[in-house]
């Protein structure tokens, strides 16, 4: 079924390309001995094959979630970028859909990155960044694409909208687009003349026509060259601004990734075009997630209002274990994101996620020192202590590797170890009032949410059978859900689309 769907992401949405038909050949041939699913996940969104990295757009359409995430199909490496889809009606279950942009045209010929998608009237509308390479120089222009049945989807006759970076300089990346009163606003990733992060905004009346109408905020010399991945969203009276920002060193235990995503709170002025009441600073750009894996997060807005998010669980740079086996990497849980009264996001995985569980394995008070097997590959541990003020330590043992997960009461502060260099992770957390995790492992991947979501950890892991030992000094209560597949094909989608590329109807 999954050959199928490579060869229709090819033809029903570029009208054969013959370098990709190629391509496809050449893979479809190989890939009984490419593709092993060893460390693939059960409830995570993962490319069908190849690679996966940024969600490229999110947003609801006929009351579906359509998720687009930056795709290579053709083996586990980064390579000329597309827009892999899923799409979901309870942010649970999720079926692949066809790839809905793929570089083929003089302005993305190498490369669709991610931007925005949205719906307006009957169109669900993609925003998207087109890289070519010329002379080794890159060129980066905005582009849209347009959909009315939310599968195949039509590139704008006249692209690119917008066609060249204010600073002239090749990065100008990710736009994000949203619409206010009157008015399209667009924020788009760049670096600036003096080689630091930067924000342009460019406003339209129509979506298709823009104008640059200036800088929203840019970095004063601490944060960073590049800019990527803007979003912006509001909970009650903050506007939260979300970047993925490269270049920030690290310092004691923040900013330890090669990159991170980070967020400022303030308020975003549609009077002046400007992110005013923040400094955007190291001082004030908070890490997203604490984990080893986490980049390039975006979020939508939900019908009943909550914002969601979901990011790349993956680091650029990194070793990715699977690669030789056809594939790489993994998108993050869908996670609801609220604020508290610090202006910090309290981040959580979406309610629906508990759909996912299909058996207790296990429900006990564990005293330090105790262990148990975890007799899945693919579960969620819910740890309850009735204490915030002793020691707590987790440890996921397998043969030759370990994850541990230690609570310092004394320091106020929470790591994660995953071995190798550079292996720890940690972050500020003082409890409520009781010690309370979630924990997700799915193959080759642990989330954890602390308390009521201030603290959240992604990295990758590459485990064997493993082993659960209580470590410190607390008594714990473990439940253990195993969790159920939920990514894959529909074979009447897969049909319908085969029917309508070989019949032309
Ligand atoms: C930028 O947009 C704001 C409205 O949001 C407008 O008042 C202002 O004049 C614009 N500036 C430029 C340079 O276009
Ligand atoms: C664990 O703690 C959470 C959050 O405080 C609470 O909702 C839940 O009922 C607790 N579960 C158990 C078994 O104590």
């Amino acid at each position: 079924m999954d050959v199928i769907i490579v060869i229709l992401t090819i033809t029903a949405a570029s009208g054969a390309f013959v370098n990709d038909l190629k391509y496809a050949e050449n893979y479809v041939n190989h890939r009984e001995f490419l593709l092993r699913k060893k460390y693939m996940p059960h409830y995570h969104i993962t490319a069908p094959e190849g690679w996966i990295n940024n969600p490229s757009g999110f947003t609801i359409f006929k009351r579906q979630y359509h998720l687009f995430y930056q795709y290579h199909p053709y083996n586990g490496a980064w390579g000329h970028m597309s827009w892999g889809h899923a799409v979901s009606d309870d942010l649970v279950d999720w079926t692949y859909y066809p790839a809905a942009l793929i570089p083929k045209d003089y302005y993305d010929l190498h490369g669709c990155l991610s931007g925005t998608a949205l719906v307006r009237k009957r169109y669900l509308t993609l925003f998207y960044t087109g890289t070519i390479v010329e002379d080794s120089e890159s060129l980066q222009t905005q582009n849209i694409a347009l959909s009315t049945d939310g599968i195949i989807f039509q590139k704008y006759l006249y692209n690119p909208i917008i066609r060249r970076s204010p600073n002239r300089f090749e990065e100008n990346r990710n736009p994000k687009v949203w619409r206010h009163r009157k008015l399209w606003y667009m924020l788009v990733g760049a670096t600036n003349i003096l080689g630091c992060g930067q924000l342009n905004l460019f406003t339209s009346k129509d979506m298709f026509n823009w104008e640059l109408n200036g800088t929203v905020i840019e970095s004063y010399g601490d944060m960073g060259q590049v800019w990527e991945s803007p979003d912006l969203f509001q909970i009650g009276e903050h506007h939260v601004l979300m970047l993925s920002v490269q270049g920030v060193k690290s310092d004691g235990f923040r900013y330890r990734n090669l990159y991170q995503t980070g967020y400022i709170v303030g308020k975003f002025n549609y009077q002046r075009g400007k992110f005013e009441d923040a400094e955007i600073s190291t001082a004030t750009f908070n890490e997203v997630d604490y984990g080893h894996d986490f980049y390039g997060a975006k979020t939508t807005k939900a019908s009943d209002g909550r914002i969601l998010m979901v990011a790349w669980l993956g680091m650029w740079e990194s070793d990715f274990t699977e690669s030789t086996t056809g594939w790489v990497s993994m998108l993050t849980l869908i996670r609801e994101v609220r604020i508290n009264k610090f202006g910090r996001l309290l981040i959580n995985p979406v309610r629906e996620i508990a759909e996912l569980r299909v058996e207790m394995i296990e429900n006990a008070w564990y005293n330090p020192g105790e262990k148990f097997p975890a007799e899945a590959k693919a579960f969620e541990l819910v740890v309850n202590s009735t204490s915030a003020f002793s020691d707590v330590g987790i440890i996921f043992e397998w043969e030759k590797g370990h994850f541990v997960i230690a609570f310092s009461a004394n320091h106020g502060y929470v790591s994660v170890d995953r071995g190798g260099v550079d292996g720890i992770r940690r972050a500020y957390w003082s409890p409520d009032k009781f010690f309370f995790l979630r924990i997700f492992i799915d193959a080759s991947s642990i989330e954890i949410f602390c308390g009521d979501g201030e603290v959240v950890f992604s990295s990758r892991i590459y485990p064997k059978a493993i082993n659960i030992r209580i470590a410190g000094q607390t008594p714990l209560h473990i439940e253990q859900y195993r969790l159920r597949r939920s990514v894959g094909f529909d074979s009447k989608l897969v049909k319908r689309l085969m029917d309508t590329v070989l019949n032309g109807s």
